[in-house]
């Protein structure tokens, strides 16, 4: 009590004391005026960024919506001509053929809507945590050209695996569904953006100087765009070709390709050859994961190809 009596008593007895801390008053008072603003202007860049956010999430659930509603009715549109029973057994043939490709592009856009909400969640596949196993890319690569093939009836496309010498080709250490999934964006580019009746070519070989196996698929079709090759493996990046012959797309495909390829620490590039064919080339170590992470215990199979 006398404490206080005695200060302000010192206060009224020192003016120059009152105006001191009425300046420094006044400079703590601009101060927090320019933290507010600073923190309003940070609000409203969140804000905006939320707002962007909210609404590209909103924009991709209906794109995989839709994507994955446009095979299904054709399924069931097939389904129903089946069960009218009037077709003859070529046409009957050629509708189950169309039903095996449909399904197999359901299946497809699942697994990478899958994989996307895993990049989105957390901006990388936790994939390391999976196990790794010794993987045949020849033989991956006969298995998914049977996959797609029926995808490419309806332009007379033939998918062809030029088997030497990748046959020869060591194994390499990878997480098996997810590089499947690499070369299934690929090959579903190739068909997708190829001109009617053309091949595309799968090949590859073992450079034994680093130690790594390279698998090329190529096709004829657009162009690669003009501004170059790294907007394809941006998130969502579509060039105008693409959008005009192709209208149904994410710009997702690719990625996820380069996501993966890169937990893996591999490459993955675009190009175009002397004969003007696409070429995507991905490249893995054949062993430089291991010890990074689990191996697969025993040869299980997975649920994937
Ligand atoms: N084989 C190809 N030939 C020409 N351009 C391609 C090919 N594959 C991919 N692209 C280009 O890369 C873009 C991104 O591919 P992707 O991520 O799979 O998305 P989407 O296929 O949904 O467009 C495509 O829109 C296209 O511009
Ligand atoms: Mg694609």
């Amino acid at each position: 009590m006398s404490f206080s009596k005695n200060k302000k008593e010192s206060a009224r007895d020192n003016p120059s004391d009152d105006r001191v801390q009425l300046e420094l008053l006044k400079k703590a008072h601009s101060k927090l005026k320019q933290e507010v603003s600073k923190l309003q202007q940070a609000n409203q860049l969140l804000t905006k960024q939320y707002e962007q956010i909210k609404k590209e999430q909103i924009e991709y659930l209906q794109n995989v919506s839709h994507q994955l509603v446009a095979p299904l009715n054709a399924i069931k549109w097939h389904i129903e001509n089946l069960t009218e029973g009037r077709l003859g057994i070529e046409r009957i043939k050629k509708v189950l053929r169309s039903i095996y490709s449909q399904a197999t592009i359901s299946v497809h856009l699942a697994k990478n809507f899958a994989l996307m909400s895993n990049l989105e969640a957390d901006h990388k596949l936790s994939a390391l945590s999976e196990p790794l196993q010794p993987v045949n890319l020849c033989r991956l690569m006969v298995n998914l050209a049977d996959d797609f093939q029926p995808l490419g009836w309806d332009k007379d496309l033939q998918i062809k695996v030029i088997d030497e010498p990748l046959d020869s080709a060591p194994e390499v250490l990878a997480i098996k569904p997810l590089i499947s999934q690499v070369f299934s964006n690929i090959i579903e580019n190739a068909l997708k953006y190829s001109n009617s009746g053309n091949v595309v070519n799968i090949y590859g070989s073992y450079n034994p100087q680093n130690d790594t196996v390279s698998v090329c698929i190529s096709n004829k079709g657009i162009s690669l765009p003009a501004e170059g090759t790294e907007p394809i493996f941006t998130r969502g990046y579509r060039s105008t070709e693409a959008r005009n012959i192709y209208p149904a797309g994410t710009g997702y495909g690719m990625y996820i390709a380069s996501a993966i390829v890169d937990i893996h620490e591999g490459n993955i590039t675009a190009s175009t050859d002397e004969n003007g064919r696409v070429v995507f080339t991905v490249t893995l170590s054949v062993k430089r994961l291991a010890g990074k992470a689990r191996l697969r215990a025993a040869k299980g199979s997975t649920h994937y190809r």
